[in-house]
């Protein structure tokens, strides 16, 4: 079986019902349910027969052992992590914590479990470290895309811890030769996305008659990959990425937010126009910057493809369309997630 941390968020979530649709194999999810975290994004396999569910921190050493000694591990896939950006901004102090200290825990726990395995089992163990283009800082406009290669210069406290992940996932490969592989992802984008992202805040925005918040002047530049494309693309490093490699994941789709927002907004007066009237991008408002803000950010994705022949099936008029419908289908799941309504029932459930 497989180990998944953050395994409730955003692209957790969506890789635990791919996973489980695709393969015969049981995961494990282990996360603490932090505000990111959302059980009912996993409700379709509450009960699946293959499906676990442990509430716990990666920073708890003793508890991701047991859990590790508990279950026939053959792999950690680790997305758990603080991901926003201006979260990060406001109080760096839970980004270190569980980027750098919980990723160290988790690797110090990995290892002790990798060491235990019989000796014909150890080297197909794999420890996925799922990572970000962050890593790589800002490229010039005229800048070729990120590469494996590339320098790290990360700009902010989330990049910056991130990349300080990805030094200690790289270390314990070259000194212990625990079997590591790190990706390197753009802009994820679907369903079940936190709506602080810019994507699902700007379609809750619109259809709540609110302003669609646009950081300066809206021409900095992200690739933007739908989160299905991203969990096959780990599915694919998984089973053949060579250990202590490293991969670039992204769609091949560099747009300035504002001609996302502006995209998003033609979609929505498509799909369901405004009540009274007019298009949602009338509702755009230019505000304040984002501190030290990446002015653009572009994968090379050769390196995935030519070796393990993954490419994303979605554009991006497919995926922002699937996008959209999916959120206008789920008004409950976004009314819980903004009115807080779903942490009640994890403090109930799952107790403090
Ligand atoms: P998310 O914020 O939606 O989910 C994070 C999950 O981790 C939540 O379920 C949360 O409860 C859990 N978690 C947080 N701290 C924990 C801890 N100490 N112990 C156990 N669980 C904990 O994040 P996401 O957008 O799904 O991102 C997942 C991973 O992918 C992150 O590592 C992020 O850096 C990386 N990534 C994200 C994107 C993107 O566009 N969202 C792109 C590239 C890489
Ligand atoms: O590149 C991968 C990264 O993408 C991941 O590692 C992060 O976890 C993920 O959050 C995302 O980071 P960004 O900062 O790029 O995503 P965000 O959705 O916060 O912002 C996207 C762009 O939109 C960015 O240039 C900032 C801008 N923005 C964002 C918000 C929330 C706005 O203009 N207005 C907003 O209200």
């Amino acid at each position: 079986m497989i180990l998944v941390t953050g395994g409730a968020g955003f692209i957790g979530s969506n890789f635990i019902l791919g996973w489980l649709g695709r393969t015969d194999e049981p995961v494990i999810n282990l996360d603490l349910l932090t505000y990111a975290g959302n059980p009912a994004n996993l409700a379709a396999v509450a009960a699946h027969p293959r499906y676990a569910f442990h509430r716990g921190d990666i920073g708890d050493q003793a508890l991701v052992e047991s859990v590790l000694q508990g279950g026939d591990v053959r792999a950690i896939v680790h997305f758990a992590a603080e991901s926003h950006v201006d979260r990060s901004i406001h109080g760096p102090d839970a980004f270190v914590q569980t980027n750098v200290v919980g990723t160290f825990r988790l690797l110090e726990a990995a290892r002790r479990h990798w060491q235990s395995l019989p000796a014909g089992r150890r080297d197909g163990f794999r420890f996925l470290h799922v990572s970000t283009d962050e890593v790589y800082g800002s490229l010039r406009p005229d800048a070729p895309p990120f590469r494996e290669t590339d320098r790290y210069e990360p700009n902010s406290p989330y990049s910056a811890s991130k990349a300080a992940s990805d030094h200690l996932v790289r270390s314990y490969h070259h000194t212990y030769g625990l079997p590591v592989v790190t990706t390197n992802c753009s802009n994820n984008y679907g369903p079940y996305q936190f709506p602080e992202k810019l994507i699902p805040l700007c379609i809750h925005n619109a259809l709540a008659g609110k302003p669609l918040p646009i950081y300066g002047d809206g021409r900095q530049i992200r690739d933007w990959l739908y989160v299905a494309d991203h969990c096959t693309a780990i599915e694919r490093v998984l089973a053949d990425g060579r250990p202590g490699e490293t991969y670039n994941i992204g769609g091949w789709n560099e747009q300035p937010n504002i001609d996302v927002v502006r995209s998003l907004c033609a979609i929505l007066d498509e799909e369901q126009p405004r009540s009274g009237g007019g298009g949602y991008a009338e509702q755009i408002t230019y505000v304040k910057d984002r501190p030290g803000h990446d002015r653009r950010y572009a994968i090379d994705a050769r390196k995935i493809e030519r070796e393990l022949g993954w490419r994303p099936a979605e554009t991006f008029a497919t995926g922002i369309r699937k996008t959209i419908r999916w959120y206008l289908g789920h008004g409950d799941w976004v009314a819980s997630v903004v009115s807080g309504g779903y942490r009640e029932w994890v403090d109930r459930q799952y107790g403090q």
